[in-house]
């Protein structure tokens, strides 16, 4: 049987995620896991997220992947070193990429970076991106309204478009031409905030990065999925699935043939 690629994240966010794996690898079958019933992690605390990143990734281990891509910044800035020492399989966090991404596309070096409490309180963006260039500027700052909005499935309603704004508002004044969408959720609210910031600031989604990363360890370890046949991925969450089945169709929609099937999972 084809080995997989696990993508895990809180929620709907890392469906962006996966939305580029599928786009990027084709051939590739995707098993994702949303936490949904627990969603969201940016407000616990670093050692929760640590056990929840834990109990997924011991889900998902049992269908024998090849690689687990944790597509949730939140888990990442808690979880990634323990879970790689843990597991025998690479493992790819979603901050990284993103970095490399924004350094990639800033041209003055200053650069924002919005997340969850969790991401933003770990420093995890500034380390990443210093340890790169020590010339960047980063101006950080939390937006906790955010990811439920997307959870609702609510992108683009009046209220959505001035709940981003006002929570953009200590970033829209700073000196940035860069913004990291450091949730993997803020893809979902591409337009919103794009409308918020203006079109001087560049939004980066570690999406595209983490694909090419996970592409690029596939074909280093001599593991890409070869032969024509279409993947069937699989989809499963512990809370509504009827809510993530509707956003996961309505988002995956050119990259999945038919409907997704959506698993719950009540017990983890
Ligand atoms: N999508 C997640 C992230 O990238 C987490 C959102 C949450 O559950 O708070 O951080």
């Amino acid at each position: 049987m084809q080995q997989a690629i696990a993508i895990l994240d809180s929620g709907v966010g890392g469906l962006t995620v996966a939305k580029e794996v599928m786009r990027q690898l084709p051939r590739e079958k995707v098993i994702y896991f949303g936490d949904t019933a627990r969603t969201p992690y940016g407000p616990r605390s670093s050692e929760e997220v640590k056990q929840f990143t834990e109990q997924i990734v011991d889900f998902l281990i049992q269908f024998d992947p090849k690689v687990i891509v944790i597509a949730c910044n939140t888990a990442t800035a808690a979880a990634l070193d323990h879970i790689s020492q843990k597991v025998d399989i690479p493992v790819i966090g979603v901050i990284h990429p993103g970095a490399r991404a924004a350094i990639t596309a800033t041209k003055t070096g200053n650069i924002g970076v919005i997340g969850t409490m969790g991401t933003i309180n770990s420093g995890a963006y500034t380390t990443a991106l210093k340890q790169l260039s020590p010339y960047i500027n980063v101006m950080s700052q939390a937006c906790p309204a955010l990811v439920p909005l997307v959870e609702q499935g609510d992108f683009r309603s009046e209220h959505t478009r001035s709940t981003v704004s006002e929570s953009l508002n200590g970033m829209k004044d700073k000196p940035i031409d860069t913004l990291i969408l450091g949730c993997t959720h803020y893809p979902f609210l591409m337009e919103p905030i794009g409308q918020a910031m203006g079109p001087h600031v560049k939004l980066i989604s570690s999406a595209d990065e983490t694909a090419r990363e996970t592409s690029t360890i596939l074909y280093d370890k001599g593991k890409l999925a070869i032969g024509d046949e279409t993947p069937v991925h699989q989809f499963f969450c512990s809370g509504d699935p009827v809510m993530f089945q509707s956003i996961a169709r309505s988002w995956l929609g050119e990259q999945i043939r038919n409907t997704p099937v959506v698993w719950q999972v009540s017990k983890l």
